[in-house]
């Protein structure tokens, strides 16, 4: 498991929590947080974020494997079919490049596709096709239900350069956002539901002194399989009462705004 300093709170411990309850033995946890980080410094574009990030999670892996494993490896990805198709890579001429997701078109992940290297399961599922899979394994519904988070993590949710101090805006305004849709029994009504951090500032103020903050967006959208979405008619009160408790317990967030776009015209992560 490859800690990229880009997940959300506590989800390295969670996520090793998950496979240990599933029964996965032998777990590494790589902490590669100043590689990817140090690598993202000042990088805007995201699909340059993407390109790096997909290919420092091949270097970390390539040194694990050369350190703990002899001879020939596989990698085994949970690539689904909306990952290839989105990169350009699906079924006919016609594919067009909507978002080079990590795991499918970074130079050195074609390097391995082409050498036979990679295993991909999943590789022709849709995500509900996904989730009906692990329900008849028999994994729970807290794994099978929880809702999809993109490789790249929070990088591509940050709309601007990757900074340390912009992951903890956001990592802590998204637990919050989450933590609260879960307590109000909304988690599970929706599909994917995250905060964006935008490079924008506004006027605020605190008392009676000037703050000028970040802007941050809720997103929550309904979804089958990610190819289209819709956006989740938030209930009013509960949505004012999460903008209120993210500005009051998050130094640096000046406002909070709802987006309202479904997919297709926008796609459901805003990079
Ligand atoms: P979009 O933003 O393309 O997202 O409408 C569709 C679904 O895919 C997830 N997503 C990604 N997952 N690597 C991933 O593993 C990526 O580069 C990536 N980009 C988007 C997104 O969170 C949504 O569930």
């Amino acid at each position: 498991y490859v800690d990229t300093g880009l997940m959300r709170k506590d989800e390295g411990e969670e996520v090793e929590d998950i496979l240990r309850s599933l029964g996965a033995k032998n777990i590494l946890l790589v902490d590669a947080k100043e590689r990817f980080l140090g690598r993202l410094a000042g990088v805007v574009d995201p699909e340059e974020k993407r390109r790096i990030i997909g290919d420092v999670f091949i270097e970390v892996q390539r040194n694990e494997a050369s350190e703990h494993l002899s001879g020939n490896y596989y990698l085994a990805q949970g690539t689904l079919y909306t990952d290839v198709i989105e990169s350009g890579e699906g079924v006919g001429d016609k594919a067009h490049v909507i978002k080079s997701h990590h795991n499918v078109g970074t130079p050195l992940v074609r390097a391995k596709r082409e050498a036979g290297e990679l295993i991909e399961p999943l590789g022709s599922l849709y995500k509900d096709e996904v989730r009906r899979l692990g329900s008849i394994l028999g994994m729970g519904n807290a794994i099978v239900g929880r809702h999809p988070f993109p490789g790249p993590g929070l990088a591509v949710r940050i709309l601007s350069d990757v900074t340390e101090e912009k992951l903890r805006i956001l990592r802590e305004a998204d637990d919050i956002y989450i933590s609260e849709l879960r307590s109000r029994g909304l988690y599970y009504r929706v599909w994917q539901a995250f905060c964006v951090l935008l490079p924008v500032r506004s006027v605020g103020v605190a008392g009676d002194t000037r703050e000028y903050g970040c802007v941050l967006a809720l997103r929550a959208v309904l979804s089958e399989d990610g190819m289209s979405a819709d956006v989740f008619d938030f209930p009013m009160g509960d949505l004012l009462e999460i903008s209120t408790r993210i500005t009051n317990r998050v130094k640096g967030v000046g406002r909070v705004v709802y987006d309202i776009s479904s997919k297709p015209p926008a796609t459901i992560e805003w990079e």
